[in-house]
């Protein structure tokens, strides 16, 4: 197991019950800054269990949650965003008609002068500078956010989350609704925010945008981990193979009729004996 050494986040034996129902059982995972931490898993694995404990939402059943070495026990979203966990959520908030620098400090509007003024040139100024620094030109800060991508919404909530200190951050499913264009200018500024020595946490059902960009991969699979691997070990098959199931699947396929096994990276296509081509 990963001892840690320089993590900014470690969960250890994490375990979350719903009723009964346990839905993370014995997680590890350990963030460290300057990385992509990928956590992979196929519908009910736990992954928005495990975010929600991370940014928290909820807290675990059983096990340990250390920021900087020290356990906590955060009470609420607030307490892990003061110590520089911050969350960009799928479905994310945008006001759709205020411009994109307005959605970029909403909430924490910097105010100048004695009528303590919004003070919007600033606001304009670090929007832009912000969303450049990491390397994705966007149309313009003073459109309104309705006219932005998925993608460059996005982006301007990973800018706005860095720009307000985040050190550790957590993207939900960041390219799951978009096509491959979009999903391109989330994984290059998701490189960007890790070259700047952001501790990222890619959270995804996609082994080929995780493997792009990922430099250690957790498996999740029914609340477990399935597959612990760092980059050099693992390929985007060898993550989808785990994903479905892994040694399961290959169980179910030799039961199955004992089809030989399909081609290299076309998993899931072993249900054509005599060698139809099994596309
Ligand atoms: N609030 C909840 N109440 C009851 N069961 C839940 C709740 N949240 C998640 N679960 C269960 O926990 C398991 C993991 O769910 P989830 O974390 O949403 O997985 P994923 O995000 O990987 O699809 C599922 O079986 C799900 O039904
Ligand atoms: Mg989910």
């Amino acid at each position: 197991m990963a001892d840690g050494g320089g993590a900014v986040l470690e969960l250890t034996g994490i375990a979350r019950d719903f009723n009964g129902v346990r839905a993370l059982d014995g997680v590890d995972l350990a963030v460290a800054p300057g990385r992509v931490s990928c956590v992979l898993g196929d519908n009910g694995a736990g992954k928005s269990t495990l975010i929600a404990i991370m940014s928290g939402l909820i807290r675990p059943s059983a096990g340990e949650y250390r920021v900087d070495g020290a356990p906590v026990r955060f009470r609420s979203p607030r307490e892990a965003r003061a110590r520089g966990i911050a969350t960009v959520y799928q479905d994310l908030a945008m006001v759709p008609l205020m411009p994109v620098w307005r959605n970029f400090f909403l909430g924490s509007e910097p105010r100048t002068g004695p009528f303590r003024a919004l003070d919007v040139r600033r606001m304009r100024r670090v929007a832009d500078a912000e969303t450049r620094r990491l390397g994705v030109a966007l149309p313009d800060v003073d459109a309104p956010a309705a006219t932005l991508s998925g993608g460059q919404r996005q982006v301007v909530a990973i800018a706005r989350a860095v720009y307000f200190g985040a050190r550790v951050l957590i993207l939900d499913e960041p390219t799951a609704a978009l096509g491959v264009r979009q999903s391109g200018i989330v994984l290059r500024y998701v490189r960007a925010a890790r070259d700047a020595g952001v501790a990222v946490v890619l959270v995804t059902h996609n082994p080929h945008h995780a493997h792009l960009v990922g430099d250690r991969f957790t498996v999740l699979a029914r609340g477990r981990v399935e597959l612990d691997a760092a980059r050099a070990e693992v390929d985007a098959a060898d993550l989808a193979h785990h994903m479905s199931g892994g040694a399961e699947l290959d169980t179910l396929r030799h039961e199955l009729g004992g089809a030989p096994p399909a081609a290299p990276g076309s998993e899931g296509a072993a249900d054509a004996p005599g060698g139809g081509d099994a596309r």
